[in-house]
Protein backbone atom coordinates (compact mmCIF):
# COMPACT_ATOMS: atom_id res chain seq x y z
CA UNK A 1 0.00 0.00 0.00
CA UNK A 2 1.44 3.33 -0.81
CA UNK A 3 2.85 5.71 1.69
CA UNK A 4 1.44 3.51 4.54
CA UNK A 5 4.18 2.34 6.93
CA UNK A 6 2.56 0.18 9.55
CA UNK A 7 4.73 -0.12 12.82
CA UNK A 8 4.45 -3.24 14.90
CA UNK A 9 7.73 -3.51 15.87
CA UNK A 10 7.25 -1.12 18.66
CA UNK A 11 3.65 -1.76 19.90
CA UNK A 12 2.45 -4.32 22.73
CA UNK A 13 2.60 -8.16 20.52
CA UNK A 14 0.38 -10.06 21.48
CA UNK A 15 2.47 -12.67 23.34
CA UNK A 16 2.59 -9.91 26.03
CA UNK A 17 -1.07 -9.29 26.15
CA UNK A 18 -1.68 -13.11 26.14
CA UNK A 19 0.57 -13.40 28.95
CA UNK A 20 -1.45 -10.30 31.16
CA UNK A 21 -4.65 -12.12 30.66
CA UNK A 22 -3.22 -15.40 31.11
CA UNK A 23 -5.40 -16.69 27.71
CA UNK A 24 -5.16 -17.29 24.33
CA UNK A 25 -7.15 -15.38 21.59
CA UNK A 26 -9.23 -17.34 18.96
CA UNK A 27 -12.39 -16.35 17.06
CA UNK A 28 -15.39 -18.00 17.38
CA UNK A 29 -16.94 -16.96 13.80
CA UNK A 30 -21.07 -17.95 13.79
CA UNK A 31 -22.04 -18.50 10.67
CA UNK A 32 -26.02 -19.41 9.49
CA UNK A 33 -29.07 -18.15 8.40
CA UNK A 34 -31.02 -15.25 10.04
CA UNK A 35 -33.36 -16.32 13.24
CA UNK A 36 -30.95 -19.73 13.44
CA UNK A 37 -30.06 -18.91 16.23
CA UNK A 38 -26.25 -17.23 15.88
CA UNK A 39 -26.30 -14.64 18.69
CA UNK A 40 -28.34 -17.43 21.46
CA UNK A 41 -25.84 -19.38 21.16
CA UNK A 42 -23.23 -17.33 20.84
CA UNK A 43 -24.11 -15.62 24.09
CA UNK A 44 -24.83 -18.41 26.10
CA UNK A 45 -21.21 -19.16 25.10
CA UNK A 46 -19.78 -15.78 26.17
CA UNK A 47 -21.50 -16.09 29.41
CA UNK A 48 -19.83 -19.88 30.60
CA UNK A 49 -16.76 -18.39 29.39
CA UNK A 50 -17.02 -15.20 31.12
CA UNK A 51 -17.78 -17.53 34.18
CA UNK A 52 -14.55 -19.18 34.20
CA UNK A 53 -12.63 -15.57 34.16
CA UNK A 54 -11.99 -15.63 30.07
CA UNK A 55 -12.03 -12.52 28.52
CA UNK A 56 -14.19 -12.01 25.51
CA UNK A 57 -15.87 -10.03 23.00
CA UNK A 58 -19.06 -10.84 21.45
CA UNK A 59 -19.27 -8.99 18.08
CA UNK A 60 -22.77 -9.39 16.36
CA UNK A 61 -23.87 -8.17 12.76
CA UNK A 62 -26.82 -6.47 13.91
CA UNK A 63 -24.94 -4.53 16.62
CA UNK A 64 -21.71 -4.03 14.21
CA UNK A 65 -24.36 -2.47 11.51
CA UNK A 66 -25.93 0.40 13.86
CA UNK A 67 -22.03 1.33 14.23
CA UNK A 68 -19.12 0.77 12.24
CA UNK A 69 -20.87 -0.58 9.56
CA UNK A 70 -23.79 1.32 9.17
CA UNK A 71 -23.13 2.77 6.09
CA UNK A 72 -23.40 -0.71 4.41
CA UNK A 73 -26.64 -2.51 2.92
CA UNK A 74 -27.39 -6.12 2.05
CA UNK A 75 -25.96 -6.40 -1.96
CA UNK A 76 -23.67 -9.12 -2.35
CA UNK A 77 -20.70 -6.27 -1.85
CA UNK A 78 -21.68 -4.84 1.14
CA UNK A 79 -21.75 -7.72 2.83
CA UNK A 80 -18.29 -8.60 1.76
CA UNK A 81 -17.28 -5.05 3.18
CA UNK A 82 -19.71 -5.60 6.34
CA UNK A 83 -17.46 -9.51 6.87
CA UNK A 84 -14.06 -8.06 5.84
CA UNK A 85 -14.48 -5.09 8.60
CA UNK A 86 -16.48 -7.59 10.89
CA UNK A 87 -13.20 -9.92 10.73
CA UNK A 88 -10.25 -7.10 10.70
CA UNK A 89 -12.17 -5.97 14.13
CA UNK A 90 -12.00 -9.77 15.56
CA UNK A 91 -8.41 -10.12 14.46
CA UNK A 92 -7.97 -7.11 16.75
CA UNK A 93 -9.19 -8.09 19.45
CA UNK A 94 -7.60 -11.84 18.70
CA UNK A 95 -3.97 -9.88 18.51
CA UNK A 96 -4.77 -8.88 22.32
CA UNK A 97 -5.42 -12.16 23.58
CA UNK A 98 -9.08 -12.06 23.85
CA UNK A 99 -11.62 -14.93 22.84
CA UNK A 100 -13.85 -13.41 20.41
CA UNK A 101 -16.95 -14.30 19.32
CA UNK A 102 -18.26 -12.79 15.77
CA UNK A 103 -21.92 -13.35 14.76
CA UNK A 104 -22.92 -12.81 11.28
CA UNK A 105 -24.86 -14.90 8.33
CA UNK A 106 -21.79 -14.73 6.03
CA UNK A 107 -23.57 -16.26 3.30
CA UNK A 108 -21.00 -17.25 0.69
CA UNK A 109 -17.98 -19.74 1.01
CA UNK A 110 -15.84 -16.76 -0.35
CA UNK A 111 -17.11 -14.18 2.24
CA UNK A 112 -16.05 -16.69 4.95
CA UNK A 113 -12.32 -17.73 3.58
CA UNK A 114 -11.77 -13.96 3.39
CA UNK A 115 -12.56 -13.65 6.96
CA UNK A 116 -10.45 -16.62 7.80
CA UNK A 117 -7.53 -15.30 6.02
CA UNK A 118 -8.03 -12.43 7.60
CA UNK A 119 -7.92 -13.94 10.81
CA UNK A 120 -5.05 -16.28 9.90
CA UNK A 121 -6.69 -20.03 10.09
CA UNK A 122 -5.20 -20.66 13.41
CA UNK A 123 -7.22 -18.43 15.05
CA UNK A 124 -10.22 -19.13 13.29
CA UNK A 125 -13.08 -21.56 14.56
CA UNK A 126 -16.14 -21.77 11.82
CA UNK A 127 -19.38 -22.70 13.80
CA UNK A 128 -22.50 -23.06 11.51
CA UNK A 129 -25.44 -23.01 13.40
CA UNK A 130 -27.09 -24.98 11.13
CA UNK A 131 -31.56 -24.67 11.17
CA UNK A 132 -33.76 -25.48 8.00
CA UNK A 133 -34.84 -22.19 5.85
CA UNK A 134 -38.77 -23.20 7.08
CA UNK A 135 -37.55 -23.70 10.90
CA UNK A 136 -35.85 -19.88 10.50
CA UNK A 137 -38.60 -18.69 8.58
CA UNK A 138 -41.61 -20.43 10.67
CA UNK A 139 -40.01 -18.63 14.05
CA UNK A 140 -39.57 -15.25 11.90
CA UNK A 141 -38.49 -13.86 15.24
CA UNK A 142 -37.88 -10.63 13.98
CA UNK A 143 -40.89 -10.38 11.04
CA UNK A 144 -38.50 -10.09 8.27
CA UNK A 145 -39.17 -13.21 6.73
CA UNK A 146 -42.43 -12.36 6.30
CA UNK A 147 -41.51 -8.91 5.39
CA UNK A 148 -39.41 -10.46 2.36
CA UNK A 149 -41.46 -12.99 1.39
CA UNK A 150 -44.01 -9.77 0.81
CA UNK A 151 -41.63 -8.24 -1.11
CA UNK A 152 -40.89 -5.25 1.07
CA UNK A 153 -37.84 -6.22 1.83
CA UNK A 154 -35.15 -7.26 -0.99
CA UNK A 155 -31.75 -9.17 -0.64
CA UNK A 156 -33.14 -11.23 2.07
CA UNK A 157 -31.13 -14.42 2.84
CA UNK A 158 -32.60 -17.89 1.82
CA UNK A 159 -35.53 -15.65 0.29
CA UNK A 160 -34.03 -13.90 -2.84
CA UNK A 161 -30.21 -14.14 -1.61
CA UNK A 162 -27.95 -16.92 -1.44
CA UNK A 163 -26.87 -19.01 1.48
CA UNK A 164 -24.15 -21.22 1.06
CA UNK A 165 -23.69 -23.65 3.85
CA UNK A 166 -20.40 -24.49 5.11
CA UNK A 167 -18.52 -27.52 3.60
CA UNK A 168 -16.31 -28.39 6.41
CA UNK A 169 -17.27 -26.44 9.74
CA UNK A 170 -14.82 -27.22 12.37
CA UNK A 171 -18.28 -27.06 14.35
CA UNK A 172 -21.76 -27.64 13.18
CA UNK A 173 -24.83 -27.65 15.50
CA UNK A 174 -27.93 -28.13 14.22
CA UNK A 175 -30.26 -25.90 16.44
CA UNK A 176 -33.48 -27.31 15.31
CA UNK A 177 -33.19 -30.71 17.16
CA UNK A 178 -31.19 -29.86 20.18
CA UNK A 179 -31.40 -27.42 22.73
CA UNK A 180 -29.52 -23.94 23.27
CA UNK A 181 -27.93 -25.58 26.64
CA UNK A 182 -26.93 -28.73 24.13
CA UNK A 183 -25.29 -26.58 21.35
CA UNK A 184 -23.36 -24.66 24.43
CA UNK A 185 -21.86 -27.58 25.77
CA UNK A 186 -21.20 -29.11 22.59
CA UNK A 187 -19.56 -25.83 22.18
CA UNK A 188 -17.10 -25.63 25.20
CA UNK A 189 -16.38 -29.39 24.96
CA UNK A 190 -15.24 -28.95 21.21
CA UNK A 191 -13.02 -25.94 22.70
CA UNK A 192 -11.87 -28.38 25.14
CA UNK A 193 -10.99 -31.04 23.23
CA UNK A 194 -9.38 -28.37 20.33
CA UNK A 195 -5.28 -29.55 21.46
CA UNK A 196 -3.00 -27.84 19.55
CA UNK A 197 -5.93 -24.70 19.45
CA UNK A 198 -5.50 -22.07 21.46
CA UNK A 199 -8.64 -21.85 22.62
CA UNK A 200 -8.15 -25.28 24.25
CA UNK A 201 -5.06 -23.66 26.67
CA UNK A 202 -7.89 -21.55 27.34
CA UNK A 203 -10.38 -22.35 29.06
CA UNK A 204 -7.86 -25.42 30.67
CA UNK A 205 -5.69 -23.43 32.24
CA UNK A 206 -8.28 -21.28 33.98
CA UNK A 207 -9.89 -24.09 35.11
CA UNK A 208 -6.51 -25.51 36.43
CA UNK A 209 -5.86 -22.04 38.05
CA UNK A 210 -9.37 -22.55 40.09
CA UNK A 211 -8.93 -23.48 43.79
S1 LIG B 1 -24.35 -10.49 6.51
O1 LIG B 1 -25.03 -11.22 5.42
O2 LIG B 1 -23.74 -9.26 6.03
O3 LIG B 1 -23.40 -11.36 7.23
P1 LIG B 1 -25.38 -9.69 9.08
O4 LIG B 1 -25.22 -10.90 9.91
O5 LIG B 1 -24.39 -8.59 9.25
O6 LIG B 1 -25.52 -10.12 7.52
O7 LIG B 1 -26.82 -9.06 9.37
C1 LIG B 1 -27.94 -9.89 9.33
C2 LIG B 1 -29.08 -9.29 10.13
O8 LIG B 1 -29.52 -8.11 9.51
C3 LIG B 1 -30.25 -10.23 10.18
O9 LIG B 1 -30.26 -11.02 11.35
C4 LIG B 1 -31.44 -9.31 10.15
O10 LIG B 1 -31.81 -8.92 11.47
C5 LIG B 1 -30.94 -8.08 9.46
N1 LIG B 1 -31.30 -7.96 8.02
C6 LIG B 1 -31.81 -6.86 7.47
N2 LIG B 1 -31.94 -7.00 6.15
C7 LIG B 1 -31.51 -8.25 5.84
C8 LIG B 1 -31.38 -8.97 4.62
N3 LIG B 1 -31.74 -8.46 3.45
N4 LIG B 1 -30.88 -10.23 4.66
C9 LIG B 1 -30.50 -10.75 5.84
N5 LIG B 1 -30.60 -10.12 7.03
C10 LIG B 1 -31.08 -8.86 7.02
Amino acid sequence: MKNIHPVFDQIVGRAEKEKILGQRGVVLWFTGLSGAGKTTVAAQVERSLASRGILTQLLDGDNIRTGINSNLGFIEDDRRENIRRLAEVSRLFVQCGVVTLACAISPTLEMRAMARQIISPEDFIEIFIDSPLDVCESRDVKGLYRKARAGEMKHFTGIDAPFEAPLEPDIHLRTHEFSVGDCVRTVLAALERWGGRKAFETVNKHENRRP
